[in-house]
């Protein structure tokens, strides 16, 4: 497979440009979904492009086929390189492991490669595979064990929270219903299930399908539990003027990132006669870009997975 079929890169100059912070020296830079490699060899050649030939990148990724392709394709920049399979959750027992206390940049490009999407089982609705959507297969939790397991309030929750579906019940009730003679083992037999509740248009039924599918993905990889724990733990790992760039791809994960540099960082509050005055609440960040940055209408084009991407920076202070 070439370097384009595992995983087009969104937003990367962007991406790169906000997260190496140029008055820093001594860059150790985390990677923490290395997917296919592009924003690892991205770093890589920007380093050595200013000359920096002393610096380390920790690639991390819960998905071994993302270790295994890209350590290939950065093999000529392994001397600076550190490759871990596992959860950017753990960074802290990550870099605690290689003796490294703190980091100058971390970068998070969440959600699924293309190669997950299109080679791996259960993350696609397009193609009838087992309901697995493991992203981690040294896990147990799969998408197949929550929809013949977990009780119809569960279901419920799930698809209320992370789908964000109205009216979540019909859905969680049809599953229940469909499982009192069935398994649910591929993807085929929840998408009939769907397509047996409800009569919906072709564009309405993709964009649905799409909701209950990320629903899902999100509980088997515990998606945003993850991302709270790196971003509670990332004021006490970055150094000074380090920078933490997060890429993400629906509402749910961009609010939770949104909130919590607006929480940690400086807000400038109006007072009643206009002036402008900083509120003394002991920020720990602030933002790098005010304004959140989105794909532009040629990398949508060339990229349409790129469409719902939303980039936000913040910088240690
Ligand atoms: C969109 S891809 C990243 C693509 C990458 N930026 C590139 O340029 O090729 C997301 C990757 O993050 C990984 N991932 C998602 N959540 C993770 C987590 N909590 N810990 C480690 N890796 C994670 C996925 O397995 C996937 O390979």
């Amino acid at each position: 497979m070439n370097d384009d079929g595992y995983h087009v890169p969104v937003l990367l100059n962007e991406t790169i440009d906000l997260l190496i912070n140029k008055e820093i020296v001594d860059h150790v830079v985390v990677d923490g979904t290395l997917g296919g490699g592009g924003y690892s060899e991205a770093i890589c050649q920007r380093f050595e492009s200013f000359g920096v030939k002393n610096y380390l990148l920790i690639c991390i990724d819960k998905d071994e086929n993302a270790i295994r392709y890209s350590s290939e394709r950065l093999k000529n920049f392994s001397g600076n390189i550190i490759f871990e399979k596992g959860n950017f959750a753990d960074l802290k027992m990550i870099l605690s492991k290689h003796k490294i206390q703190n980091v100058t940049g971390i970068t998070l490009d969440l959600g699924l490669s293309s190669y997950q999407l299109e080679k791996e089982d259960g993350f696609s609705f397009m193609r009838n595979t087992t309901l697995d959507m493991r992203a981690d297969k040294d896990n147990n939790l799969t998408a197949a064990e929550i929809l013949n397991n977990y009780s119809e309030n569960e279901l419920t929750e799930i698809f209320e929270n992370y789908g964000e579906i109205g009216n979540a019940e019909r859905l969680s009730n049809a599953i229940v219903s469909y499982r009192k003679s069935n398994q649910f083992s591929t993807t085929e037999n929840l998408t009939e299930v769907i397509d047996s509740e409800y009569s919906i248009d072709k564009k309405n039924r993709i964009k649905f399908l799409a909701k209950i599918f990320q629903a899902l993905r999100i509980e088997v990889n515990g998606e945003l539990n993850d991302l709270n724990k790196i971003l509670n733990d990332s004021s006490e790992l970055l150094r000074k003027s380090g920078r933490i760039a997060i890429v993400t791809y629906h509402s749910l994960e961009d609010r939770i990132v949104k909130n919590y540099f607006k929480e940690k960082s400086f807000k400038e509050k109006k007072s009643k006669y206009g002036n402008s005055s900083t509120e003394s609440n002991s920020p720990e960040f602030s933002l790098v870009n005010k304004k959140v940055i989105t794909p532009g209408y040629k990398e949508i084009s060339e990229n349409p997975r790129s469409r719902s991407a939303k980039l936000r920076v913040a910088e240690k202070l």
